[in-house]
């Protein structure tokens, strides 16, 4: 049984998924405490509903991004995390956080990585006009949002697409592909060769496809 620390700063509600993995048995797994940096965010709300710790480390309180970062580790190791997962988490952690929990630190993003890191993925995505866009959990590396892929799940987007309605639609795929990666980690199944993540006893589909406009009276 792994445990899981969440690092948050909004509503939750990929941590809300990971917590109910834990407890339906998904995830062999429990989270062994939730850290936000907004003393408000509802995601602590959540935590505390399903009796998991909560910790508040404002980065205001802090002189430097590095005293922040020491006093996140420190509490993560306080509760001996063997998995950190950033369930939006909105700082950018530094190198010396990072060598802390090697290969340990997972994030997501709601954009198919390389494309559209960083913020305000969602209408920068409609704006564009790609056909697909979706979600990516990844390994955290000392960039932003460039680590090793581990899995990506896919939804179309539409022209007349509001930002809400591409959000609704990929915060669905975050709630699935969230717990599902991190089932994979505490199955040891995951193994970090150089930027590719391979994943053991994993089947292949080879013919696997999704295309958006759907093309009428044609096949592929
Ligand atoms: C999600 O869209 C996630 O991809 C991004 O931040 C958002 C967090 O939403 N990193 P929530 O707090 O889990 O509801």
């Amino acid at each position: 049984m792994i445990r899981i620390g969440v690092l948050v700063s909004g509503s939750g509600s990929n941590l809300q998924a990971i917590m109910d993995a834990c407890a339906s048995g998904l995830i062999d797994g429990t989270v062994a405490v939730v850290i936000s940096n907004v003393p408000d965010a509802y995601a602590l709300v959540r935590a505390r509903k399903m009796s998991v710790p909560t910790v508040v480390v404002q980065h205001e309180a802090y002189p430097d991004r590095e005293s922040f970062d020491e006093a996140l580790a420190g509490k993560l190791e306080e509760y001996q995390v063997d998995l950190v997962t950033l369930a939006g988490f909105m700082r950018v952690l530094t190198p010396a956080f990072l060598r802390r929990f090697p290969g340990r630190i997972m994030n997501i993003h709601p954009a198919l990585l390389p494309s559209f890191p960083g913020l305000h993925v969602r209408q920068k995505a409609i704006d564009y006009g790609v056909r697909f866009s979706g979600c990516t959990v990844h390994f955290v590396d000392e960039g932003v949002d460039t680590g090793p892929i581990i899995i990506q799940a896919v939804v179309p987007v539409y022209p007349d697409d509001t930002e809400e309605e591409l959000n609704e639609r990929i915060l669905r795929l975050e709630h699935r592909i969230y717990p599902m990666a991190i089932r994979l980690f505490a199955e040891n199944r995951l193994v970090v060769e150089g930027r590719k993540v391979r994943v053991k006893g994993l089947e292949k589909d080879p013919a696997a496809f999704l295309v958006n406009p759907p093309i009428e009276g044609c096949t592929l």
